[in-house]
């Protein structure tokens, strides 16, 4: 017996990630069920070079004996069958935004607050964190530690696959259709989204702003520590792959650019690139395919008593989403559900590393 995975929207952009993810880390394509809506059922989606799973339709598909569920089918989606798949004993790590602020769903990004996965027996859910608060926190954690973190303000170039494959077309046949003289079709994006930038992700808030720059500093509260003060800035930007950050810290206590190199190079999850010459920081095309959140520019901010700057650059579908569900799920497996897995081979090779 062994523990046995069902990745939900699992033809979408983050669900073909977890796949990719789950392959690539050895879990045998026995132990997974690729489930999606009744549109893709039937069809099959890759699982690593050689294997192929057969997509199962959501609405019909039964949790009995799913030890995790891996969710992103959308906001909407997942507050319906998450808790029905909870209630049938499956543990939820959910992707979408539906979950991530109900106190009794822990709201986890394994380098900052591990302990909190704890909290999933309340409700059988775990969240995973916007994509843009999960590269933020994992550079802010370790400088946190050291000098008490008072305010961030950020500034994110978002790339299109958060919106998800029909965003990612839009931009593909925007920039072809600007070439070759075709009109432009607007369908995701609110403006055109080729050759140009949007400071709008998500809905209008009354304040005036985005539903996206909230969920920033609320998740960012509720992960790393209540008395930090966020203000964001949303935009996104014709990228395929890779959210950026220019993050702009106010500490309580003073903090030298070297000891915050220091810390960030001894942070998990954390590579520093900053070599002030050309080509000495990461952008996000090169971060595309990557596991770490990358930090760059790191320079002292003198117009605050103790600030820095720093620009900070991961791989949206990765780190920013899929990537962390899966970490999520290995910590679940080897020090939650270890009575579930029976000695299984997936459990075995986990414990042993
Ligand atoms: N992309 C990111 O960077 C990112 C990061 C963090 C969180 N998220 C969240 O994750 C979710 C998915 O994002 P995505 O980028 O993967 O979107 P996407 O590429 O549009 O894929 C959506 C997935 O959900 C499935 N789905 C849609 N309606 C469904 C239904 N009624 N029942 C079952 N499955 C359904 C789709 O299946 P079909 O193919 O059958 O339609 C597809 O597999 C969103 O809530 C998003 O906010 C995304």
């Amino acid at each position: 017996m062994s523990f046995k995975l069902a990745v939900v929207g699992a033809t979408g952009n983050v669900g073909r990630e977890m796949l990719s993810i789950l392959a690539e880390r050895g879990v045998p394509a026995d132990d997974v069920t690729a489930v999606a809506s009744e549109r893709s059922a039937g069809g099959e989606v890759s699982y690593g070079e050689d294997d192929v799973l057969k997509v199962e339709d959501l609405e019909r598909f039964d949790f009995e004996g799913i030890d995790i569920g891996l969710f992103s089918p959308g906001a909407k989606v997942s507050a319906i069958h998450a808790p029905r798949a909870a209630k049938a004993g499956c543990v939820v790590i959910d992707n979408t935004s539906h979950f991530r602020m109900d106190p009794d769903v822990p709201l986890v990004v394994p380098e900052v607050n591990p302990g909190a996965i704890a909290q999933y027996e309340k409700r059988g859910i775990i969240a995973n964190p916007n994509c843009s608060t999960i590269q933020m926190v994992v550079a802010l954690k370790p400088l946190h530690d050291l000098a008490r973190i008072k305010r961030v303000v950020v500034a994110t170039y978002q790339s299109v696959s958060g919106a998800g494959r029909e965003a990612m077309d839009e931009l593909f046949n925007q920039t072809r259709g600007i070439y070759v003289n075709d009109p432009i079709t607007k369908e995701v994006f609110t403006k055109q989204i080729a050759f140009n930038c949007i400071p709008h992700i998500d809905v209008f808030m009354e304040d005036g702003s985005t539903k996206e720059e909230w969920k920033m500093a609320v998740e960012t509260r509720k992960i790393l520590d209540p008395d930090i003060a966020v203000h964001a800035t949303c935009v996104r930007v014709p990228v395929f792959i890779g959210h950026a950050e220019a993050v702009n810290v106010e500490f309580e206590r003073p903090i030298s650019v070297e000891e915050a190199r220091a810390a960030l190079k001894a942070a998990p999850g954390v590579s520093v690139i900053d070599h002030r010459v050309d080509e000495g920081y990461v952008t996000p095309q090169e971060s595309a395919g990557e596991d770490p959140v990358f930090v760059s520019r790191i320079r002292r901010d003198p117009t605050v008593k103790h600030g820095l700057g720093m620009w900070v650059v991961a791989d949206n579908l990765r780190k920013g989403a899929a990537l962390n569900a899966v970490q999520i799920a290995d910590i679940l497996m080897r020090d939650y559900l270890e009575d579930r897995s029976g000695g299984s081979d997936v459990g075995q090779r986990r414990r042993t590393g």
